[in-house]
C-alpha cells in the first residue's frame, strides 16, 4: 500500500509531529510505502512535487515548527481540471490512500474528494481551534501560550506608562485564542468574532476601571472581531488588510487593533498603544501538549487508513481519539462556548 501525506492551509506548530507519527507507524507497523506531497493540494496538481518519505526524513522533526512538506492554500475545485489532474496523479504515482492535514478548507476539499471516490483521511489542524467535531486542534495550545506570554509582557509596560495596551491576536471566525489568552493573561476587555462589540461600552468599562484607581488597561482583540461605535450605529466594522479573496474566498484580516486603539484613545483620553502578534503565534516549536496531541492524531490517522475508514478525520473527544465524518466539517465553525464568555466577562472593566 502507498500512502500520500499533505499539509494544506496556514501552517501551525505540530504539523511535523503528525507527519513523523504517520510515517513511523505506517512504515514500522504496516509496512506501507509513504509519500510526501509538497505544498498541499498543489503537490497533486503540479509535476515534481511528490517524494518518498523514509524514516530518516522524519527523524529530528518532532519539535520543529512549520512543515517539512510545505503548504499552500491551493483549492483544486477552483482550478481548471484540478480534480481530474489529482485523480490522474494519484493513479500515476500508485497512491492508494491520502492523509490530508489541514483546517476547514483543506478538510472540506478532502470531504469532496472522498465523495468523488478518493481514499482520504483527515487530520484537523489550526491555531484558531475552530474545527468542528474535535475538542481541540493541535497548534492552538502553542498559540495560546505565545499570546498569554505577550499579554504578561505588555502588562508591565502598560503599568509603567499608565497606558491602555491593545493586543491583537489571530482568530478569523472564532475567538478561542483571544478569550483564553485574555482569561489567562488577565485582560480587562476581550473582543472576538462571535459578537459585535460597541466601542462606547469598551470606553465606559476602561473608565470604570480607572475610576477604581487602576491607571492602565489591557484589551485583547481577535483579528476577526467586529466593532460598532454604539448600538445605534449603522455600520459594523471588520478591519481588513486586503479585500482580495484567496482560493477559499477569505479576505485578509488584521489591523483592527489600530482602529480600536484610535477609538479608545479618542473616547477615554488615555494614551493607547497597539501590539499585533500576527504570525508569531504560528511560528516556532509546539508545546508539549501540541506535540502529544499531534502524535496521537498521526498514529490514529494511519490506523484509520489501515482499517479502511476513509471519509473520516481523527478527533479528540474527551480523552479519546475517535473518527469523525469529514462531511460534517464542511462549512461549520466551532465557535466559543458561551460559558467561557461568561467567565471572561466577570473580569471585564
Ligand atoms: O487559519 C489560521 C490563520 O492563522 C488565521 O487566524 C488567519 O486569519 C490566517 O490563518 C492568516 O493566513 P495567512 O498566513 O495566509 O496570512
Amino acid at each position: 500500500m502507498r500512502v500520500g501525506i499533505l499539509t494544506g492551509g496556514g501552517d501551525c506548530p505540530g504539523l511535523n509531529a503528525v507527519i513523523r507519527a504517520i510515517v513511523r507507524k505506517g512504515i514500522q507497523n504496516y509496512n506501507y510505502e509513504m509519500l510526501g506531497i509538497i505544498e498541499g493540494w498543489k503537490g497533486l496538481i503540479k509535476d515534481g512535487l511528490i517524494k518518498p518519505l523514509e524514516l530518516s526524513d522524519v527523524s529530528g522533526i518532532l519539535h520543529r515548527g512549520g512543515t517539512i512538506l510545505k503548504t499552500s492554500r491551493t483549492n483544486p475545485f477552483k482550478i481548471e481540471n484540478g480534480v481530474s489532474t489529482i485523480k490522474e496523479n494519484l493513479k500515476k504515482n500508485k497512491i492508494d490512500a491520502l492523509v490530508a492535514i489541514g483546517g476547514e478548507d483543506t478538510l472540506g476539499v478532502a470531504a469532496k474528494l472522498f465523495q468523488d471516490g478518493i481514499h482520504v483521511v483527515g487530520v484537523p489542524k489550526t491555531i484558531d481551534n475552530d474545527v468542528i467535531g474535535t475538542d481541540t486542534t493541535f497548534g492552538f495550545d502553542t498559540a495560546l501560550n505565545i499570546a498569554t506570554e505577550a499579554i504578561d509582557r505588555v502588562h508591565t509596560t502598560a503599568e509603567a506608562h499608565n497606558r491602555v495596551m491593545v493586543v491583537e491576536v489571530m482568530g478569523r471566525h472564532a475567538g478561542w485564542i483571544a478569550v483564553e489568552s485574555g482569561i489567562a493573561g488577565g485582560a480587562d476587555i476581550i473582543l472576538f468574532p462571535e459578537r459585535i462589540t460597541f466601542v462606547n461600552e469598551v470606553c465606559t468599562l476602561i473608565k470604570r476601571r480607572h475610576s477604581r484607581g487602576k491607571d492602565f488597561s489591557i484589551v485583547v482583540v481577535a483579528e476577526g472581531a467586529k466593532i460598532k461605535m454604539s448600538p445605534d450605529s449603522k455600520e459594523e466594522e471588520l478591519v481588513l488588510q486586503d479585500r482580495k479573496l484567496d482560493a477559499f474566498g477569505h479576505v485578509r484580516l488584521g489591523g483592527i487593533g489600530y482602529k480600536l486603539a484610535e477609538l479608545i484613545e479618542a473616547g477615554t483620553d488615555y494614551e493607547t498603544r497597539v501590539v499585533i502578534l500576527g504570525h508569531i503565534q504560528r511560528g516556532g516549536s509546539p508545546t508539549a501538549f501540541d506535540r502529544v496531541l499531534a502524535t496521537r492524531f498521526g498514529v490514529h490517522a494511519i490506523d484509520l487508513v489501515h482499517r479502511g475508514q476513509f471519509g473520516n478525520m481523527v478527533a479528540l473527544q474527551g480523552t479519546k481519539i475517535v473518527p469523525y465524518p469529514l462531511s460534517n466539517v464542511v462549512s461549520q465553525t466551532k465557535t466559543i462556548d458561551p460559558e467561557l464568555i461568561e467567565t471572561a466577562e466577570v473580569f471585564f472593566g
